[in-house]
C-alpha cells in the first residue's frame, strides 16, 4: 500500500539550504531562504529575545499542556501593534489563537475559510510558492491574477478585474505588507481603493502579516490590514513573528479572525481550535512565550523595535546599493531601491539562476527571487557583477 506514495521532489526553496552548506566555496552567498542577516552574514538571536528567555527560564515554573489556543497572552499582548493601539479588538469583534509559525497561521486560516464555505480563493501571482501548495492541499480552487506589472509596479487593473470577476462568498488572499516574492507592496491610496471594493464586492479578505516592521515600520506597514478591516464585515489574519522577532525555528504565528459583531467571533474561533487540535494538538510555546515576555515589558519593547529599525535601515542600505548600480549586465537594479522587505525578484532565466550558482556560487530560488538581507557590503559588488556575467549576451 505504502508503495504508492511516488517519490517527491524536495520543497525547491529549502533545498537550497542544504546546497548551499556542501559548497565549499569561502566567498559563496546565500540569497535562499528568507531569514535576515546582519552585515556579516550572521542570523541572531534578538537581544530582546535573549533578555525574555533569560526570564522565562528563571520564571516559568510549568510546561503543562495550555490548550488548542496557545498562549492567548502572547496573542492579545500582539494585538495593538496590529490592530492599532486605540481599540485593538475593534470593539469586541477580533481575537485570535496562536499557530505554529506563518504558515500554520495561513493554514488555519484558509481551512477555516472552508469550513465557513468558502470555495475559491483569489490570490496574485506570484506569491510565496506554500500560499498555493496549502491551497491545494485543501481543495480549494485557487484563482490566479497579475501582482505586478512590468516596471516593477502593482497591477491594479489585474487586481480590479479579479475582484470584479469573483463571485460573492469567494475570498482573497493579499500580502500585507512586504510582497514575498517581488518586494511590491501596495501604496497607501491603493489599499484605500482595495478596501472599498472588497466591500462592495462582499469578498473575504485573509491577510497574510508575515513581516510587520521590516518594510517601513510597524505602523506603516500595517496601515493595508487596518484599512481593510475598517470596511469589511469580517476577515481572517494569518500573521507570523518569526521574522519580526527572528524566531524562525521556533515557530510563532497567529491566525486573527474578526466578525460582524462581537458575540460571533467565539463561535468562529472554537472552529479553529477543533482544526488545531486534529492536526498539531497546540502550539509549541517556547517562542510565543518569549515575544510575550518582550511585549508585556516597556524596555523590551524599545529594545526590539530598535533591533527592528536596524534591520530595515539595513535592508534599505542594500537596496540602495543595488539601485546605485543601475544596470547590471541586462537587469534593471534601480526598482529594487524602492521595493519592500527582505525579497525581490531579479527577472533571470532558470539557466541563469543556476549560471548564478554553479559559476558564481550565488544561491536563489529558481524564479530569481533574492533574499536581499544575504547581500553585505562585501559581498554586493560580487553579485551585482555575477548577475552582469549570467545576463551578458
Ligand atoms: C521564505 O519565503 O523564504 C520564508 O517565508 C520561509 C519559508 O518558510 O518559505
Amino acid at each position: 500500500m505504502l508503495t504508492n506514495l511516488q517519490q517527491q521532489p524536495a520543497d525547491a526553496l529549502l533545498a537550497l539550504i542544504k546546497l548551499h552548506n556542501n559548497d565549499p566555496r569561502a566567498d559563496k552567498i546565500d540569497l535562499g531562504v528568507g531569514v535576515y542577516r546582519t552585515d556579516s552574514g550572521a542570523t541572531p538571536v534578538f537581544a530582546c529575545i535573549k533578555a525574555a528567555e533569560k526570564k522565562l527560564l528563571e520564571t516559568q515554573d510549568s510546561k503543562a499542556y495550555l490548550g488548542p489556543e496557545g498562549d492567548m497572552g502572547f496573542v492579545h499582548a500582539l494585538m495593538p501593534f496590529v490592530f492599532g493601539k486605540n481599540d485593538p479588538t475593534l470593539g469586541g469583534r477580533i481575537d485570535g489563537m496562536q499557530t505554529p509559525g506563518g504558515t500554520g497561521a495561513v493554514r488555519l486560516a484558509l481551512a477555516l475559510a472552508k469550513r465557513a464555505g468558502i470555495k475559491r480563493l483569489w490570490m496574485g501571482t506570484p506569491s510565496w510558492p506554500n500560499h498555493a501548495q496549502i491551497v491545494a492541499d485543501l481543495g480549494l480552487e485557487l484563482q490566479g491574477f497579475k501582482h505586478s506589472s512590468k516596471g516593477g509596479t502593482v497591477d491594479m487593473d489585474s487586481l480590479r478585474f479579479a475582484i470584479e470577476q469573483a463571485g460573492e462568498g469567494d475570498a482573497i488572499l493579499l500580502h500585507g505588507c512586504c510582497h514575498n516574492p517581488l518586494g511590491i507592496d501596495y501604496s497607501n491610496a491603493q489599499w484605500d481603493e482595495i478596501a472599498g471594493l472588497l466591500k462592495a464586492k462582499g469578498l473575504l479578505p485573509i491577510i497574510d502579516l508575515a513581516y510587520q516592521g521590516l518594510g517601513h515600520g510597524m505602523e506603516e506597514d500595517a496601515y493595508g490590514l487596518r484599512r481593510v478591516l475598517a470596511e469589511v464585515p469580517e476577515a481572517l489574519i494569518a500573521y507570523s513573528c518569526d521574522k519580526n522577532f527572528g524566531l524562525y525555528r521556533d515557530r510563532v504565528g497567529a491566525v486573527y479572525v474578526m466578525m460582524e459583531s462581537a458575540d460571533q467571533v467565539q463561535a468562529a474561533l472554537s472552529n479553529g481550535h477543533a482544526l488545531a487540535r486534529a492536526a498539531w494538538s497546540m502550539p509549541p510555546d517556547h517562542g510565543a512565550a518569549a515575544v510575550r515576555l518582550v511585549l508585556e515589558d516597556e524596555a523590551l519593547v524599545a529594545l526590539w523595535l530598535g533591533e527592528l529599525d536596524e534591520m530595515r535601515d539595513r535592508m534599505r542600505q542594500v537596496r540602495g546599493r543595488l539601485a546605485a548600480a543601475g544596470t547590471a549586465g541586462t537587469v534593471d537594479m534601480i526598482p529594487f531601491g524602492s521595493q519592500n522587505g527582505l525579497f525581490s525578484i531579479v527577472p533571470l532565466t532558470p539557466e541563469q539562476v543556476l549560471a548564478m550558482r554553479e559559476k558564481h556560487g550565488v544561491y536563489m530560488a529558481g524564479t530569481g527571487r533574492i533574499n536581499v538581507a544575504g547581500l553585505t557590503m562585501g559581498n554586493i559588488d560580487k553579485f551585482v557583477a555575477a548577475v552582469a556575467d549570467v545576463t551578458a549576451a
